[in-house]
């Protein structure tokens, strides 16, 4: 298998598919970002329908949002907190799947994925198959929308794709909204929400998950230095549901 890793580095931006495709330069200080492609199904769908081809071509399971080390630092911070194998643990938005390959190969053994592009589903289940991790759920589901059958998770995922249903040219206010209560139904009380972000600074994030959500802990990503400011280009958050 292929991996053509950190598409998106952590520390520098950089992406195959040009600037004007990636996440990070729709990141801003302002919260009223400009509204992109990238918040539409019709992007994903063509983008995924490329890597699935891409994949079948010549094995490249294409981007990982954030690089390696943001898949990394997820199961790092599940497996200090000794989360049972056995958890419910959904990744919103999947993409490749390749988180899910990896909580797998972790041992994890409750794994569903959701995309609402069926092109990534169907990319997820090829990679899937081919490293032979059958036991793993993966669905075409809208995150806004979502099935009464999708609940009862331990933990719940998000890798760029807050940042992705944030960037739509639609309502994104609504959306937004949408997202907070789907989560709130998909996730047990309790349960851990861990989210990676580059359009959201931490600030923000503990506004629009409050109330209904207290932050457990911010997971370190690299800093960068520029004109003599300290900051991050990703923020990854841990929260737990409340009441
Ligand atoms: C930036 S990509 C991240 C993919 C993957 N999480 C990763 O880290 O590589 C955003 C993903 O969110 C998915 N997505 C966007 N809006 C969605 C929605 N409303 N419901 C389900 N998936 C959605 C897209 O199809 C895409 O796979």
């Amino acid at each position: 298998m292929l991996l053509r890793r950190d598409v998106m580095m952590e520390s520098a931006v950089s992406s195959t598919h040009g600037a004007e495709d990636s996440l990070v330069v729709q990141c801003s200080e302002s919260e009223d970002f400009a509204p992109s492609k990238l918040g539409t199904k019709e992007y994903w769908d063509e983008a995924y329908k490329r890597e699935l081809q891409t994949y079948k071509d010549i094995g490249d399971v294409g981007e990982i949002w954030f690089g390696e080390e943001s898949v990394d630092r997820v199961i790092r911070w599940i497996e200090a907190q000794h989360v049972s194998e056995n958890a419910a643990i959904l990744d919103i938005g999947t993409g490749n799947g390749m988180l899910l390959v990896e909580l797998a190969k972790h041992g994890f053994s409750n794994l569903t994925g959701i995309d609402y592009s069926k092109a990534a589903v169907e990319l997820t289940i090829n990679i899937l198959e081919e490293e032979g991790l059958r036991n793993v759920k993966i669905q075409v589901e809208d995150f806004l929308n979502p099935s009464t059958e999708l609940k009862g998770f331990d933990v719940c995922i998000d890798k760029g794709t807050f940042d992705a249903i944030s960037l739509s040219p639609e309502d994104r206010e609504e959306a937004k909204k949408h997202y907070v209560t789907s989560l709130r139904t998909v996730l047990q009380p309790g349960g851990f929400f861990i989210i990676t972000s580059c359009n959201w600074t931490k600030e923000q994030l503990l506004q629009i998950f409050n109330p209904g959500f207290e932050l457990v802990r911010e997971l370190p990503t690299p800093r960068f230095q520029f004109g003599g400011v300290t900051g991050n280009s990703v923020t990854a958050l841990v929260f737990k549901q409340i009441d």
